[in-house]
């Protein structure tokens, strides 16, 4: 027998028990984070077979961890050869953190965002902007192909225009403390260092002082050494 309230609106209650009530309200928790992950997705712009199941932790032990808890407080330098699954890599990671964090997540590319910016420099059409404004409000920034494009002045402490932009989108994250996963094809820290300057890594990786816990280089294993020499 339904209740007008249900006849009207066509949905059946029909709870009975607490138990009932839990498992419903956990469905409809469920089903709102897996809404909120679908929607982020759009946001970094992976094919549609990306998913974090897919990903393969053999090429990555050092993020197996990561990709189990959904952990996010940490910032990442994930360094490798291409074609390598660093990018893969970071927006698993970036998933994950939508859904079981309900958190923002944002990618870009380096070598897509250089070419807005130059563009905006004769006309701002308002979409640089926006993605400026995008890439420092997330709760996770996918940076992908750091030092594609000339950061420095090839010393490391002067930076480019394209480079100021830059250390702006990641000063701004560090102050707000958001989360970076950024991906370089670097294969030696030192190398890197020089292209981009400390001062740059340092913003990416959020790290103060003695504590080097808040960011952390994640090398594919063929390029282990480099890292560990970092
Ligand atoms: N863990 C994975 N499981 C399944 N496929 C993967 C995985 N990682 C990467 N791939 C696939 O391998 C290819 C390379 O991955 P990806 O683009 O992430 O590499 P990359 O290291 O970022 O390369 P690049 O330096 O060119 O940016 C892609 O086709 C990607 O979909
Ligand atoms: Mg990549």
């Amino acid at each position: 027998m339904h209740s007008i309230a249900e006849t009207l609106s066509g949905i059946t209650l029909g709870v009975t028990n607490d138990a009932e009530i839990e498992s419903r309200l956990e469905e409809i928790k469920r089903e709102e984070r897996e809404q909120h992950a679908m929607e982020q997705r759009k946001a970094i712009n992976v094919p549609a077979w990306w998913t974090v199941e897919k990903f393969d932790e053999s090429r990555w032990p050092a993020l197996k961890s990561w990709i189990a808890t959904g952990d996010m407080k940490s910032n990442l330098l994930i360094v490798g050869p291409t074609n390598v699954g660093k990018s893969h890599a970071a927006c698993a990671l970036a998933l994950r953190a939508a859904t079981e964090e309900k958190a923002t997540i944002y990618r870009l590319r380096e070598h897509a965002f250089y070419p807005l910016w130059d563009q905006a420099r004769y006309h701002d059409s308002g979409l640089f902007r926006d993605v400026v404004e995008k890439a420092k409000r997330a709760d996770v920034l996918v940076y992908d192909d750091l030092g594609k494009v000339e950061i420095t002045k090839g010393t490391e402490y002067a930076l480019t225009p394209f480079g100021c932009v830059l250390f702006d989108i990641f000063d701004e994250r560090a102050e707000r403390r958001r989360v970076n996963y950024v991906t370089t094809r670097y294969p030696a820290f030192d190398l890197l260092k020089k292209a981009v300057g400390e001062d740059f890594i340092r913003r990416v990786l959020q790290r103060e002082g003695e504590d080097a816990s808040r960011g952390r280089i994640i090398a594919y294993r063929s390029a282990q050494k480099h890292a560990e020499a970092e």
